[in-house]
């Protein structure tokens, strides 16, 4: 089911420097050279003809900072994900004012259907999760969401039902839970279980690994689309890792920085369909976007990779 691209690590960088403008950023990071760009590989939607590419962008911190930063740093990292072929943005319901900046971003004619938008209920109370599904709407400028998602579980039980009535009555196309809680994660598993999901958005990483002993392989027997949360645990994992070298192993798998060695344990998962990396910096995103290209480790290579991290 995986479908790795070939295109190697120079081919990738080559790629990003000839993307002009909008890359100009990313352009002093990785050389001058101008040949047509490579775009992410992607991976199918069990039990669909829809493939994502397999990394994604989460929204969280660029879009709580609007109040201070604007939308500028969202348009850049949108930019450089469209620019390789990315289009999964994963998002939960903010304040009015908040997501109301947020929709002029995801619905600027430059983003505007190209697109996969991955919206939440996270919130108490049927009334407010009716409310919620209404925001997500005037968010994305749609009345059909692309994936509407419980968010942690929260008041799952109430929430449910109406889940599903939006994708009978086409409002929803793809529905599914989130968790990013290992606390959460029984609770989780039974729920899979028990309904019919098509999405799951699960926590995963190298320094948290705990979804690859029963979620992820669960998803895969029961035919789920894998979303994967905290790759660097919200930014705690480079705490973890900073001042120590990348070993020299990690050039095996086509690994150039701390973040693509997070990222390649993750994407190495064949339950994975698509990872979110949440940044303020085009340059991260389109490091992040070069972890898909490239070799990725094998089970005995991920053993290594988890206990050096536990080692530091
Ligand atoms: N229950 C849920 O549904 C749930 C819970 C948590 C998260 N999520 C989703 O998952 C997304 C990602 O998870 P997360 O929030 O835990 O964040 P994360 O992606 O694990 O970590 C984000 C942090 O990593 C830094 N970063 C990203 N790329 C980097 C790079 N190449 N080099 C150095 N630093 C880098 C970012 O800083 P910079 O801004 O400086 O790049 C930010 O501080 C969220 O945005 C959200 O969409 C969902």
């Amino acid at each position: 089911m995986t479908t790795h691209s070939d295109t190697t690590r120079r081919d990738f960088l080559i790629g990003l420097a000839g993307a002009g403008a909008v890359l100009a950023a990313p352009r002093a990071v990785f050389g001058n050279t101008l040949p047509p760009q490579e775009t992410l590989p992607t991976r199918p939607i069990p039990g669909t003809e829809e493939a994502l590419p397999i990394v994604g962008f989460g929204s969280s911190k660029p879009v709580l900072e609007i109040p201070t930063e604007g939308t500028e740093p969202l348009f850049g990292v949108i930019r450089i994900l469209l620019e390789h072929g990315g289009r999964v943005v994963d998002t939960s319901p903010r304040t009015p004012e908040v997501d109301a900046e947020f929709g002029e971003v995801l619905q600027a004619p430059e983003f505007s259907g190209r697109l996969f938008v991955a919206t939440k209920i996270n919130t108490d109370g049927e009334a407010s999760g009716i409310e919620q599904m209404r925001q997500n709407q005037r968010l994305t400028g749609s009345r059909t969401l692309d994936l509407l998602e419980v968010e942690s579980m929260r008041d799952l039980d109430v929430h449910w039902p109406n889940v599903r009535r939006w994708k009978d009555s086409g409002e929803a196309r793809y529905i599914g839970v989130t968790t990013s809680n290992i606390g959460q994660h029984d609770a989780f598993e039974a729920f899979m279980r028990s309904e019919p999901l098509d999405f799951v958005q699960v926590n995963y990483s190298v320094m948290e690994p705990n979804a690859e002993d029963r979620l992820l392989p669960l998803a895969r027997d029961l035919g789920l689309g894998v979303l994967i949360n905290r790759p660097f645990m919200n930014g705690s994992y480079f705490g973890r890792v900073s001042g120590r070298d990348l070993p020299e192993w990690a050039s095996e798998f086509d690994c150039e920085s701390w973040a693509q060695f997070s990222l390649k344990y993750i994407l190495a998962h064949p339950a994975v369909t698509c990872a979110l990396t949440e940044t303020t910096n085009p340059d991260h995103m389109a490091e992040n976007i070069g972890t898909a290209f490239g070799r990725l480790p094998d089970e005995a290579t991920k053993r290594r990779m988890r206990q050096l991290v536990q080692d530091f």
